[in-house]
């Protein structure tokens, strides 16, 4: 059995893994793993940009204001200014790793704008970002000769001293991986470990998120001990190409920045209705107004028009796009881009202070599968890809400093697989997949209920009898333990919408239409 042993072990390669394996350091020997290749990622896929303070006319104050409004009260102020004030100095450092970032007449960076933003404070590379920034932070480390990187490698659970049963106080030892090219489940020890595994967007039916946003961080880190927060609080992006060849395509909210109107297949812009700020309202409140018109009027989607701006303006801020929707045959300078609701962003996760620790000692969180305190209950445009490098640095500087007094974990017992044999019936995984993701999607979205999430609670819970049966009995495989997560994650997020008892951000509650006066976390302890 492969047993490999590290300083650090980052599961995941997103925007937060890589920037905490650059910026460790070279004398420290760091394993990344990733479920697919390097760059399968939500990273990757990043449209709009990423937010900070980087023109004279803007300033920290005003972000900060803009994120808590966005947030609808819940955001942790010192959260929110640590992740600001440090925004300048992740952006001269993503420059400084060659990110490519637009240029406008006089050479400085272009900044954009999205909803809730008071000013354009949006850098980014055309309509791209996520790609420009992945593909740059890949290329250094893999000219890091002390970096590790294994692909293909999906971690199944955490391995501590109190679940090996070992003395000593608890902390992290490592974790337990399947390689899934040879379905080994190899042994990954390491002093500190990091969860940079991103979101839990896939347990929606509809979703902007790669496949791998399986909530896998959130749910090993729950198994392993730690609390999680606000997981009722699930962004979805007001505008995602519909269209039936189109798996969950996103139109960047640079579009509505840059002046795009949402319209009603009559031609009606109906956002001026639902608020002054009108398309450029924070998220929540223009997915919201989407969905009520959608079925105010039984219409499968609502438009997106950018016509009115001149074709060369529009193909040279959107080239990415404007080539995607010509292929569905949709030319978006002459032509409307229709455009419906889907599930992007988990703004809850694992439990972190401002260094990423969790409650487990030498377990940090960082990225998307945390919860730093930043968004509140609707995350602002931008602001994620802010916290994945802000944090990231956060837990390099802690870690490097305790690192030389922390011992190597001992040998940890390997994977046990005398008790299982090979699944004969595939199809219960892809059936419960599905199944998950129908009604979750139908019952814990956009407009939510008491009933409706007992419903989805008491499904929740059959599948997990189902799926959980078939962990103890069969080997392992990518779905098996994506699934296991997902509908462990999906009970987290019902709980905690059915702990909060008002309307608040993403969470819009028909029994419960009032914002509460009160205001706090859902915090839930395993
Ligand atoms: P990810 O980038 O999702 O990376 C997760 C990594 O973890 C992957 O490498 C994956 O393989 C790995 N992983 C997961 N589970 C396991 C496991 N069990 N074992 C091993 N590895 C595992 N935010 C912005 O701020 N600005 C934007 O413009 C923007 N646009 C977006 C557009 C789209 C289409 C999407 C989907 C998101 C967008 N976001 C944007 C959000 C932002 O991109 C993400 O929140 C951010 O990239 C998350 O980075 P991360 O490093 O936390 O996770
Ligand atoms: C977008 O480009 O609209 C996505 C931005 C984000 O999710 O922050």
């Amino acid at each position: 059995m492969s047993d490999h042993l590290h300083d650090v072990l980052i599961i995941g390669s997103g925007a937060a893994g890589l920037t905490l394996a650059l910026k460790l350091g070279a004398s420290v020997r760091v394993a990344v793993l990733s479920k697919a290749t390097l760059s399968d990622a939500s990273t990757y896929w990043a449209q709009g940009g990423v937010a900070a303070v980087l023109d004279e006319t803007d300033s920290t104050d005003s972000h900060v204001a803009d994120t808590l409004v966005a947030g609808a009260g819940l955001c942790h102020e010192d959260a929110v200014k640590f992740t600001v004030e440090n925004g300048p100095d992740a952006i001269r450092w993503l420059i400084d790793q060659g990110v490519s970032f637009t240029l406008d007449a006089s050479e400085q960076p272009h900044l954009t704008r999205e909803g809730g933003h008071s000013h354009r404070r949006i850098i980014h590379a055309a309509d791209a970002t996520g790609r420009a920034i992945s593909t740059t932070l890949v290329s250094r480390v893999r000219e890091c000769a002390n970096v590790e990187l294994f692909e293909n490698r999906v971690a199944v659970d955490l391995i501590t001293t109190q679940k090996a049963g070992l003395p000593g106080g608890n902390r992290v030892l490592g974790a337990y991986v399947l390689n899934s090219e040879t379905g080994e489940v190899e042994v990954f020890r390491a002093k500190f470990v990091a969860l940079a595994t991103g979101g839990a967007s896939k347990a929606y039916l509809y979703t902007t998120n790669p496949d791998i946003a399986t909530g896998d961080g959130i749910a090993m880190a729950w198994r392993a001990g730690c609390r999680v927060a606000n997981l009722e609080f699930n962004q979805f992006h007001p505008t995602c190409l519909y269209h039936p060849q189109a798996k969950g395509f996103l139109v960047t909210e640079a579009m509505r920045g840059e002046g795009a109107y949402l319209r009603l297949p009559d031609g009606e812009r109906f956002m001026p209705r639902f608020d002054e700020r009108a398309e450029l309202a924070p998220r929540d409140i223009v997915a919201r107004a989407i969905d009520y018109e959608m079925k105010r009027l039984g219409i499968r989607c609502v438009y997106l028009d950018i016509t009115h701006k001149p074709a060369d303006f529009i193909t040279s801020h959107f080239p990415n796009i404007y080539q995607q929707c010509l292929e569905y045959g949709i030319d978006i300078t002459k032509e409307p881009i229709p455009v419906v609701p889907a599930a992007h962003f988990t703004c809850g996760g694992v439990m972190v202070n401002k260094s990423s620790r969790t409650d487990i000692p030498n377990l940090y969180a960082i990225g998307e599968t945390s919860f730093t305190g930043l968004h509140g209950a609707n995350r602002m445009a931008s602001n994620s890809l802010l916290e994945c490098f802000v944090y990231a640095m956060a837990a390099a500087r802690d870690i490097q400093k305790s690192l030389a007094v922390t011992a190597s974990p001992p040998v940890c017992s390997p994977w046990d697989e005398s008790q299982v044999r090979n699944s004969d019936e595939d199809v219960v995984i892809l059936h419960n997949w599905e199944e998950l993701r129908r009604f979750m999607w139908d019952y814990v979205g956009i407009v939510r209920t008491d009933k409706r999430l007992a419903r989805a609670l008491h499904r929740i819970e059959l599948l997990q009898n189902e799926i959980n049966e078939y962990y103890s009995n069969y080997r392992i495989s990518t779905n098996l333990i994506e699934l296991r997560n997902l509908v462990l994650v999906a009970e987290l997020i019902v709980r905690s919408a059915l702990a909060r008892k008002e309307s608040r951000g993403l969470h819009y509650t028909l029994d419960y239409p009032e914002t509460s006066n009160t205001i706090h976390d859902t915090i839930l302890e395993p």
